[in-house]
């Protein structure tokens, strides 16, 4: 397991597919607004590579976690290292938290972790987010980290009847100070 300083990145398990499932995926404006593509319905049982990971959908590219608090173990989200290109050293950082475990600090925690598994231990140059441009629970818990607004992506997604602008950030392997939360 990655430990951060009050969470831990660990597999997937097969009883935390249900609960994410029902906590975060299977909520329409949570899942419209966390994915690339329009909310769909998991069906119970399917091999929807979002929550279950399996030999086959396991890709090189993405390294999917489950995210559980370090003093219960109680399981509090999912996040994920994806996109990775090992040509240009680069990756993408994704996460969501379970609603009940949100704005305690955990979504930080949980950047601080990737940032240290992206860099350290898969020897990324580069990292990075995308996010809604009003999503400043994400904005900040990525810029306490270190990472810059590099770009506005205008009107690029649509969500929930509307385009939202998404803002682009990014955090260089030099620019990195591991648990210096600025
Ligand atoms: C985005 C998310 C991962 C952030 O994690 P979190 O644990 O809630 O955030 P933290 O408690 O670490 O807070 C980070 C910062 O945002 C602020 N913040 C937290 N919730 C906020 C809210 N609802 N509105 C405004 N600011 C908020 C905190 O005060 C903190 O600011 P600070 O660094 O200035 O003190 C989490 O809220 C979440 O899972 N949201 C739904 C899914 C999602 O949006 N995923 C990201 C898709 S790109």
């Amino acid at each position: 397991m990655l430990k951060g300083k009050s969470i831990g990145l660990r597999a997937r398990h097969e009883d935390d597919i249900p609960v994410l499932r029902a906590e975060l995926y299977d909520d329409v404006v949570n899942g419209s607004r966390a994915e690339a593509g329009p909310w769909r319905p998991i069906t119970p049982g399917s091999n929807d590579p979002r929550l279950v990971v399996t030999d086959e959908n396991q890709k090189e590219q993405v390294v999917p976690f489950s995210v559980v608090e370090l003093d219960s173990g109680a399981l509090v989200g999912s996040a994920t290292l994806w996109g990775i290109d090992n040509h240009n050293r680069c990756a993408h950082i994704g996460l969501g938290l379970l609603p009940s475990c949100r704005g305690k600090g955990y979504g930080t925690d949980v950047v601080e972790t990737l940032c240290y598994y992206g860099f350290t231990v898969r020897g990324m140059q580069r990292l990075q987010i995308e996010t809604l441009a009003d999503n400043t629970a994400m904005l900040r818990a990525a810029e306490r980290n270190g990472f810059v607004r590099e770009g506005v992506l205008r009107s690029s997604a649509w969500v929930l009847g509307e385009f939202v602008d998404e803002v682009l950030l990014g955090l260089l392997a030099e620019e990195w100070k591991p648990g210096s939360k600025g």
